[in-house]
């Protein structure tokens, strides 16, 4: 380890309570972009403002970034590196945050009063996203505060807008909006989980996602069952029609094509991942559920990581009375894996869709947003010195894994930049991210912040 490595991260173990106290601060903003209760501009702005004075005191090169009128503002924060040739380092996260009405009532505190208690910090967006990103924002403040100047070029790209699809920030992107800034080395993102307490890990990809909702469209208003009743087309019936059955009994989905693009599992993958500890019951037990279910040739964590899913999130059509509804409404979404195109996907469910349906339905697809899959080869170069961070940071060996969630732009950002993404995560898949009572181990934030300003090291030397 360089000497100046070890400084730092000394640095770090003596102001660790000081940075947790600053993150609380953090997490007290609700910042809520999507999911009920949204803030009215005002927190959106709080947040994005926090984090460019947090870049101020720091020195970097701050930019709090409007995009459109309405908005929700980036912030860019920007240290070149020491000499031209030297490289810069991308480092995303996201400060907006989910609603917290899942029920309200779940809730054992106010989601915004980040309270400590055994060694975590409780309140949205704890761990999803804005610990993890502080973290890498404290790791900078640590180099900089210890006396010494980063390896490399230093580049934070921040956005309120990733609960929601990205779209502001992938307008920005497509704009070259990260041209001033040379070239991009990597980008790390810690906005994944590590694998289990204790076990930290790299991601080697994402999932990605078709997500859509769709509405039945019945009589122009509820009306009564008795009267109507025997000569209308229910809206409710219809949408149980075209959703029933999207998945067989062996837990494959129907819609026609569907696993057409499906990249296969490499054997070197297959093999990584089924070395990694699993335990059935454990999962049934913290889930509160009899039996897992899904494609039975496929592991458990095949299952949640390289296979494409469709899942229903939401139903909601009439109301608990006698009558026949207007209008009835699913949400649903697809994961998508390697090689399986958004666009594509898209268009085979809303045909799909359609065709379950009796001719002259009227079915609305709405606030419809994809992204496709992420996967980094296993033996990219830069997979070396980042778990060599992760190790230097946790003291632990990390772990190669994959996620099934999707960050929706991190294909522009692997477009944009040319260059590979490490998802470093430092939340736990029990810390309820979207849930109520969400959670972040402090214990893990402070390592975070050693692996992060260790990850600088790491990549300068390489
Ligand atoms: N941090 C998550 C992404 C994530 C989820 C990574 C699970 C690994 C495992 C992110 O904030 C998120 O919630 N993404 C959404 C994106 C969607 C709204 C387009 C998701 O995955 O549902
Ligand atoms: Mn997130
Ligand atoms: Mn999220």
């Amino acid at each position: 380890m360089p000497a100046e490595l070890g400084q730092v991260l000394r640095h770090i173990d003596e102001h660790i309570q000081s940075y947790v106290a600053q993150l609380k601060n953090l997490v007290r903003i609700p910042s809520i972009s999507t999911g009920g209760g949204e803030d009215p501009a005002s927190s959106m702005d709080r947040a994005a403002d926090f984090l460019a004075e947090e870049f101020q005191h720091l020195g970097l090169a701050v930019q709090k970034i409007q995009v459109r009128a309405g908005s929700n503002p980036l912030v860019l924060a920007h240290r070149p590196p020491p000499s031209p040739e030297q490289p810069t380092l991308l480092i995303y996260g996201h400060y907006d945050v989910q609603g917290v009405d899942n029920p309200r009532s779940a809730w054992e505190c106010d989601p915004f009063a980040a309270i400590e208690q055994d060694g975590y910090l409780i309140g949205r967006g704890a761990s999803d996203d804005k610990g993890p990103l502080f973290a890498h924002i404290k790791a900078v403040d640590a180099i900089l505060n210890s006396g010494h100047e980063p390896p490399g070029g230093i580049l934070f790209l921040i956005e309120g807008e990733e609960e929601c699809g990205s779209g502001t920030l992938a307008d920005y992107l497509a704009r070259g909006g990260l041209a001033q800034f040379g070239p991009i080395t990597c980008t790390v993102i810690s906005d994944t989980s590590m694998y289990g307490p204790e076990q930290p890990s790299l991601s080697l990809g994402l999932r990605g996602i078709v997500f859509t909702e769709i509405t039945i469209c019945g009589p122009h208003q509820e009306v009564h069952s008795g009267l109507f009743g025997g000569i209308l087309p229910n809206p409710n019936h219809l949408l149980i029609q075209a959703l029933a059955g999207l998945i067989d009994p062996d837990g494959r989905i129907v819609i026609p094509g569907f696993y057409d693009q499906v990249r296969a599992l490499s054997r070197r993958e297959k093999i990584l991942y089924a070395a990694l500890p699993v335990n059935e019951a454990s999962y049934c037990q913290t889930l509160g559920v009899p039996h897992l279910a899904g494609e039975p040739d496929c592991s458990i964590l095949e299952r949640r990581w390289t296979r494409p899913t469709l899942d229903i999130h939401y139903l909601n059509g009439g109301s608990p009375r006698t009558i026949i509804p207007s209008r009835s409404t699913a949400a649903l979404s697809c994961r998508l894996v390697p090689d399986q195109d958004p666009e594509q996907i898209k268009t085979a469910l809303h045909q799909f869709i359609r065709s379950r349906l009796p001719a002259g339905t009227r079915v609305e697809f709405s606030r419809t947003h994809t992204c496709p899959a992420y996967h980094l080869d296993p033996d990219h170069p830069l997979v070396i010195p980042a778990l060599s961070a992760i190790h230097t940071g946790f003291g632990i060996k990390p772990l190669l894994t994959r996620e099934g969630g999707s960050i929706p732009i991190v294909a522009d950002l692997d477009k944009h930049t040319g260059a590979p993404i490490l998802l470093i995560g430092l939340g736990q898949i029990s810390d309820n991210w979207h849930g109520p009572n969400e959670r972040f181990s402090l214990r893990d934030f402070h390592r975070g912040i050693r692996t992060a300003a260790a990850l600088h090291y790491e990549l300068a030397r390489r």
